[in-house]
């Protein structure tokens, strides 16, 4: 395995800390040549189940029992839709509720191979979350950048429990990207968390190896929310390295979803645009408020290569289906992370089995679900009163 440049194709050894090409600027990927992996041992389960397609000492991971999460058929969703097969893979049921724990085990497990004695991301709050949990747990300083405003009150606890030092940045999360890019490549010691790091995203494609378990092979179609657009490069990547190592047969349509006020991606691949960028980006759904997303070329082949597309769906089409999702099928996730269901809710798909991956958990955003003023009944402590509450008399 070797870092390569999706642009240019120069190589990089593992060993390099090296994000972008320093002859074209473009972003890394790990190239995994699939076809020579042969007989691919898969033991236990989890991410590191898959430990033959990672770019790591499997040895010395750094894990706490991440991947291996919930697939549920949603058949009374897929009825309302008009779906043949509907799953939800939902990644708010690893370590730290969010997918990132995939990308994180992998890359503070480089982080100890590379010899940092930091680690450092900015994020929306996901990302601090999982980094703070991995760091600290392999005893280095975890050190997260937030965006002023608008980071849910769930993630900020996580981190502040995970003892990481929090800095809020006054400005959004792509200055707080720009400034924590600028600290690790100044200071050796400081190892770079973001999903522009191609290591991270090795850890998050074990989703796709995943889904082809459990369905005998890929599906037809994937739907995800985009933000800085790694999770489905990462998921796309999977898909194809199962399928040439011949353990799948066939790929799925990617459908990247973004929030009609950051859509930096779907404005590009849909309107032609020369720029994949949006300046002040807004919406409720925090974890994807992104305006400059850094794997936007991976992302915009991925749709283009699997013949996928790009979508938006508008903030109150999301919170109305986060209740869908969480009141008829029991899965309660975040607004980013039901950006997909809004989208099969309002144009159904074209495809047998759809998959969609709800990328983190309910809990980690209360105030989204509770903008709607709850119905709580009132009674007295008895049964009287408890049935009139009810309407049963
Ligand atoms: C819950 C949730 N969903 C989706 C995303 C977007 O993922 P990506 O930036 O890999 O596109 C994020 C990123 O922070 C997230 O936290
Ligand atoms: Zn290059």
């Amino acid at each position: 395995m070797i870092q390569r440049c999706i642009q240019c194709d120069a190589r990089y050894p593992l060993e390099q800390v090296v994000f972008t090409c320093d002859a074209c600027g473009s972003v890394l990927e790990i190239a995994v040549d699939a076809n020579s992996l042969g007989d691919v041992q898969m033991c236990g389960r989890g991410v590191w189940r898959y430990a033959s397609f990672l770019p790591v000492d499997a040895s010395k991971r750094v894990s706490l029992s991440e991947g291996d999460t919930g697939f549920h058929p949603c058949p009374t969703l897929a009825k309302m839709y008009g779906i043949d097969r509907m799953f939800v893979k939902n990644e708010g049921e690893n370590p730290t509720c969010s997918f990132k724990d995939r990308g994180m085990t992998v890359g503070v497990t480089k982080a100890i191979e590379m010899g940092a004695k930091a680690v450092a991301c900015a994020s929306t709050g996901n990302t601090a979350a999982s980094l703070a949990a991995y760091g600290g747990r392999a005893g280095l300083n975890a050190v997260v950048l937030i965006p002023g405003g608008n980071v849910a009150m769930g993630k900020i606890a996580q981190s502040v429990a995970h003892g990481a030092q929090i800095v809020q940045v006054d400005g959004n999360f792509d200055d707080a990207m720009r400034v924590v890019r600028e600290l690790s490549a100044e200071t050796g010691d400081v190892y770079l968390l973001n999903s522009i790091n191609p290591f991270r995203l090795e850890g998050q494609k074990t989703l796709a190896f995943e889904v082809c378990e459990a369905l005998g092979d890929a599906p037809d179609a994937l739907v995800l929310p985009m933000g800085n657009a790694g999770n489905i490069s990462a998921i796309w990547k999977g898909f194809r390295e199962f399928r040439d190592a011949g353990l799948s047969t066939k790929l799925p349509r990617m459908i990247g979803v973004q929030a009609e006020g950051a859509a930096p991606i779907a404005k590009f691949v849909n309107d032609n645009l020369d720029k994949c960028y949006v300046s002040e980006p807004e919406t409720i759904a925090t974890a994807i408020r992104i305006g400059a997303p850094v794997n936007w070329a991976k992302a915009v082949a991925a749709i283009h290569d699997s013949h996928g597309l790009a979508a938006t769906v508008s903030d109150a089409e999301i919170l109305a289906a986060q209740r869908e999702l969480a009141h008829r099928e029991g899965v309660f996730v975040e607004p980013a992370s039901v950006a997909p269901i809004a989208y099969l809710k309002k144009h159904g798909v074209d495809a047998e089995t759809v998959v969609c991956v709800t990328t983190g958990h309910g809990l980690k955003d209360p105030d989204a679900i509770l903008r709607v003023e709850p119905t709580i009944l009132h009674a007295q402590p008895t049964l009287d009163s408890l049935q009139e509450a009810l309407g049963l008399r």
